[in-house]
């Protein structure tokens, strides 16, 4: 094929009224991605030179796509009268001889597909190609009907068509493909009289037609061709995506445990011989390592997870490196830049922040680290925290390597706590530790001998005189109430 001659048109500027969220539909995320670049990514990786007719939520649309391509030109359709006006907005941008249109909202569409239409477009020299699907009941996704009437092929809408499901059960997809010279002469002709007082562009294919001009067909499987209207469109879209991503997996040695319930966006990666658990989200580009085990329900989001990491149950790690041989969880939170060096541990109900955790280093219960650079071999007791933020800044801590933090510390930083150091349990510490001292931050205890009897005969003989005392004000409110009472029922006020 003879890429310089075809052109590419996203129709995207439509006010996703079906969509009824009050967003544009074609900014919501799929697999992880958003539904406008699932078409323009596909051309840009057939290197066809694209534009996107851009209207409702054009800037914020534009902005998710200049975030990813240099190369796309963009038409503006100011208001929103129709498909066949959509396309007509974007003219002006038209530079090749072949113009080939697609509705933004199928973003599970394939290159295949695309190929094939092309390909057939340019062999048969047709003047109006377009795909072609089935489905059993059109009327309920307001597909267009692709029908012959007295001789005459057209795409009939769902909103004016007439004729029974069974009878015309082939759809029009939503891609086509077109000579210029043809969108020339018969793009100005489309009339609005219709449900909608739209410009459709379907209507395109009943002029050709007409004309006796060359139409081919191409016929997709509809699971590849599904528009996205509304929610429940979407809720469908991405079960397919989400399965065809999850075999993708499979085919390369992922195990995945009820993998109905376990979501992996498109950009991310995971290893050969790792295994991920039910309810567990692979997401937002992060990459798994060969032989990992992910548990259930963790949230991995724009991570890197090194070889042979264990991650236990209700772990949630986000922008963050897990490095080899780790073991995480469960119930770890570990996010902000934050790096888990080789064969260290992190355990449960733990969380970290834009720290670093040397290798070989273990913080296994109850404890927080922000901003903070642990070395090698560093333990960090259960139950300890750093005191990184003073109310108006983050302040940083380093332990050194080797160093032994006992159960629960406070480290109240900035603070280095050196090489080789101990820190006693229950210590606040607010000064420097050196290298191979330990450091105690806690009040001396105190043992005074024989006094828990003391205490106890002090505390008993309290306790009697307050029950004693008791006893006295219940007497005495007993009577007040007999009197009063007594009082009332000789004045008859019962
Ligand atoms: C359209 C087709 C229908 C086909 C179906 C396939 C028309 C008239 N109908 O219907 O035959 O079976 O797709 O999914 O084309 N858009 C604009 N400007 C507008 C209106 C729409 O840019 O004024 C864009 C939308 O953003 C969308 C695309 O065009 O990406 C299609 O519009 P939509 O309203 O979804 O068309 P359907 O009713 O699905
Ligand atoms: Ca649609």
């Amino acid at each position: 094929m003879n890429a310089s001659s075809i052109q590419a048109i996203i129709l995207a500027a439509g006010k996703s009224t079906r969509f009824n969220t009050g967003r544009s539909k074609l900014l919501e995320r799929l697999c992880g991605q958003e539904m406008i670049l699932y078409t323009t990514k596909l051309f840009e990786s057939l290197s066809l030179p694209t534009t996107v007719v851009l209207g409702y939520e054009a800037e914020n649309i534009k902005k998710v796509i200049t975030n990813h391509h240099t190369q796309i030109m963009f038409a503006e359709q100011p208001e929103q009268k129709g498909t066949g006006h959509a396309l007509a907005c974007s003219q002006h941008t038209w530079m090749s001889d072949h113009i080939l249109v697609i509705n933004a909202d199928m973003p599970l569409i394939t290159k295949k597909i695309i190929n094939e239409l092309i390909e057939k477009h340019l062999t048969k020299n047709a003047d109006v190609s377009f795909v072609t699907s089935h489905t059993e009941n059109p009327s309920q996704f307001g597909y267009g009907r692709v029908i012959q009437q007295n001789g005459t092929l057209k795409i009939v809408e769902t909103r004016n068509y007439q004729g029974t499901e069974i009878d015309d059960c082939c759809i029009n997809a939503g891609i086509y493909m077109f000579k210029k010279t043809f969108l020339n002469n018969y793009l100005p002709q489309l009339g609005s009289q219709n449900a909608q007082n739209e410009f459709y562009l379907t209507d395109l294919i009943e002029k050709a037609s007409a004309h006796q001009l060359t139409i081919e067909t191409v016929a997709a499987s509809f699971d590849h061709i599904r528009g996205v209207n509304t929610l429940k469109e979407l809720w469908s879209a991405e079960q397919i995506k989400r399965a065809e991503l999850i075999s993708h997996w499979m085919d390369n040695g992922v195990r995945f445990f009820a993998a109905q319930a376990v979501h992996v966006d498109e950009n991310v990666t995971i290893g050969q011989g790792s295994t991920i658990s039910y309810g567990t989200h692979v997401i937002n580009g992060t990459k798994i390592g060969i032989n990992c085990h992910i548990e259930p329900f963790s949230i991995i989001s724009n991570s890197t997870i090194g070889n042979n990491v264990t991650i236990y149950s209700h772990s949630v790690i986000t922008d963050s490196t897990i490095e080899a041989h780790t073991k995480i969880g469960p119930f770890a939170h570990i996010r902000t830049h934050s790096t888990i060096k080789q064969s260290a541990t992190v355990g449960n109900f733990v969380e970290l922040k834009a720290t670093t955790l040397g290798a070989n280093s273990k913080a296994k219960h109850l404890a927080y680290l922000g901003d903070t650079t642990a070395g090698e071999r560093v333990n960090i007791g259960a139950g300890t925290i750093t005191s990184n933020h003073n109310g108006f800044s983050k302040q940083p801590t380093t332990i050194e390597d080797n160093a032994y933090i006992g159960s629960n510390n406070t480290l109240v930083a900035p603070l280095t706590i050196g090489k080789n150091s101990y820190t006693a349990a229950g210590s606040v510490i607010t000064k420097q530790v050196p290298p191979e001292a330990l450091a105690i931050a806690r009040a001396y205890q105190v043992n005074k001998e024989g006094y828990a009897r003391k205490l106890r005969e002090k505390f008993a003989k309290e306790q009697q005189t307050k029950t004693n005392e008791l006893k006295e004000s219940e007497a005495v409110s007993f009577v007040a109430a007999l009197k009063t009472h007594n009082d009332s029922t000789l004045s008859g006020n019962t």
